[in-house]
């Protein structure tokens, strides 16, 4: 397993590895788990060569002791990759590499999709994303790159984003994946204490009965109910719920035709916020 810090042996180690199934990125800020390592393991499956990006991305956080408490660990991560496989390149550089003096994200415009939810409560936030994921792009240029439906809103921000610049990349989306209780994995659910981690499943059972309701209620009736459940929770504040149209995230009224839809929640537990979503057919 290579671990290379810089652009230039990153560069140099990839003209070596792009062969003829391909080359596959998967993007990461580390505190590495299951639900990254689904990633990686479709990534090669999929390719020859895969690169894995290990970078807390600074532009992206708009809430600075968010960023500071995010958790750290390469020599864990490196051991988990390589479990997976030795044949993994690991791209670790550091905040000057990436952005040199200047830490600031580009502003982007993604038809209104970075405006709702996440682009609504994290000012900012998809800036950062776009900037941190086109540089990679543009540094590895990958044949196919690998992002988690966990950051659905995200995903579909990527899918836009090499649509209108142009990037030619597969962009592959995977299934979310949970503790066995369901909740959904995510490098902050390190941040809670365990008895509220336990408490943290609540999220992913209340999204599931919001999808039973969805069948034949409206989005209104399913949204007020989810508000509800959450207002009678002890420890756990929900931010918003939506329910959209799957593809534009725009919200909707009530299912109909075969539009695909989904809910989307974020939620604080403690001082940790959790965002988790629910296909809805
Ligand atoms: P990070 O939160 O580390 O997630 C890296 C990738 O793993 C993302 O595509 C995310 O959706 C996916 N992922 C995380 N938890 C998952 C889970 N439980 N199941 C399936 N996939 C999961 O998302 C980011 O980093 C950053 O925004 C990044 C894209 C790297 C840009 O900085």
């Amino acid at each position: 397993m290579q671990v290379l810090k810089t652009q230039k042996a990153l560069k140099s180690a990839i003209s070596t590895l792009k062969s003829r199934k391909g080359l596959g990125l998967v993007p990461t800020m580390g505190a590495l788990h299951q639900g990254h390592i689904a990633l990686v393991e479709r990534a090669l499956v999929q390719n020859d060569a895969v690169v894995v990006s290990i970078f807390v991305n600074p532009t992206q956080f708009n809430n600075a002791e968010d960023l500071k408490k995010y958790p750290k660990t390469l020599e864990a991560d490196i051991s988990l990759l390589k479990e997976a496989s030795e044949d993994i390149t690991v791209f670790a550089p550091s905040v000057e590499e990436i952005y040199q003096t200047d830490i600031s994200s580009r502003k982007y415009e993604f038809n209104g999709l970075e405006k709702v939810m996440e682009g609504a409560f994290r000012e900012g936030h998809f800036d950062g994303v776009g900037t941190i994921v086109e540089t990679l792009l543009r540094i590895v240029e990958p044949d196919r790159a690998y992002f988690g439906e966990k950051d659905f809103q995200q995903l579909q921000i990527i899918k836009k984003l090499v649509k209108t610049k142009e990037i030619p990349v597969e962009i592959i989306g995977c299934p979310i994946v949970r503790e066995p209780n369901g909740l959904a994995m995510s490098s902050r659910n390190e941040r809670l204490p365990k008895s509220l981690r336990k408490e943290a499943a609540f999220i992913y059972k209340t999204l599931k009965t919001a999808k039973k309701r969805f069948g034949t209620e409206s989005a209104k009736s399913v949204t007020d109910w989810v508000k509800k459940q959450f207002k009678g929770h002890k420890h756990l504040k929900l931010e918003y719920i939506q329910i959209t149209d799957a593809e534009t995230l725009t919200p909707v009224k009530r299912k109909k035709g075969k539009t695909k839809y989904r809910a989307f929640v974020a939620v604080y537990a403690a001082d940790v916020r959790l965002i988790d979503n629910i296909a809805l057919n």
